[in-house]
């Protein structure tokens, strides 16, 4: 995939749990614009790798730095709601939606880093969080235009079957305009496509867990999945 400017620098990342070591000096450089597959046995420590690079969890050495040049972030300390701010989105091996939120509330709750109307400023100048509201509404549902999820956007997350779930999913990160995208494991080359080339991350990379990316019929790049 084309590659741009350096995004994300891994270097020498450990994590352990207890005498488990779960990763190891791992370092790994993401570019602009760039898909990476992250390919490994069951237990080879993709997940725990996202969560370091989240703030889920907290690796024991190593550095992860974010962002572009002159702007670059060490998100080793952060809070996982800081790396959201900073640019990085994630979705789950096991899928983590708001089950009892609707389809778009679930994306419009994806989108909250992007508006900043809180209560006060909604009781000072109703004109501006109503405005906001309504471009968060016409966004989150743009979002779920795009991964087909529409005519189900006032149906519950959790009466969705499992693929449409995991597209839900990849449409609430995708809120938050990510430029970077982890993917726990997608399963579905379809919607990863879609994630990987829609207008609302056009410079996003992404890395995606497990190997869907390295099958010949993806031919390494989830561009080459039909439509
Ligand atoms: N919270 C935890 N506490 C203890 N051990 C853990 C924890 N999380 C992960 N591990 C261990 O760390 C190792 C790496 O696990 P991880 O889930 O990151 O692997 P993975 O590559 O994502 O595997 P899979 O392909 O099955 O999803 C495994 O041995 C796992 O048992
Ligand atoms: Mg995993």
């Amino acid at each position: 995939m084309a590659t741009g400017e350096l995004l994300l620098q891994i270097e020498r990342v450990t994590k352990r749990f207890g005498g488990v070591v779960a990763v190891s000096e791992v370092s790994l450089d993401v570019r602009q614009g760039e898909i990476v597959g992250l390919i490994g046995l069951n237990g080879a420590g993709k997940t725990t790798l996202f969560n370091c690079i989240t703030a889920t969890a907290r690796p024991e050495e190593g550095s992860i730095r974010f962002g572009r040049e002159g702007f670059r972030e060490q998100l080793v300390g952060l809070l996982p709601h800081q790396v959201v701010e900073c640019g990085v989105a994630r979705t789950f091996q096991n899928i983590r939606l708001f089950a009892n939120m609707t389809v778009l509330e679930n994306v419009l709750v994806g989108l909250h880093t992007r508006t900043h109307a809180g209560l006060l400023e909604a009781l000072a100048d109703r004109q501006h969080s109503r405005r906001e509201e309504r471009w968060a509404h016409d966004r989150a549902t743009a979002l779920l235009q795009l991964f087909d999820l529409a005519p189900k956007a006032s149906h519950l997350a959790s009466s969705l079957a499992f693929g449409l779930q995991r597209r839900l999913e990849i449409a609430r990160a995708l809120a938050s305009e990510p430029e970077l995208l982890l993917l726990d494991e997608p399963a579905g080359g379809k919607a990863f496509a879609k994630a990987a080339h829609c207008r609302f991350c056009e410079s996003c990379a992404a890395i995606a867990a497990k190997d869907f990316l390295a099958r010949p019929a993806f031919g390494g790049c989830p561009g080459q999945v039909p439509p």
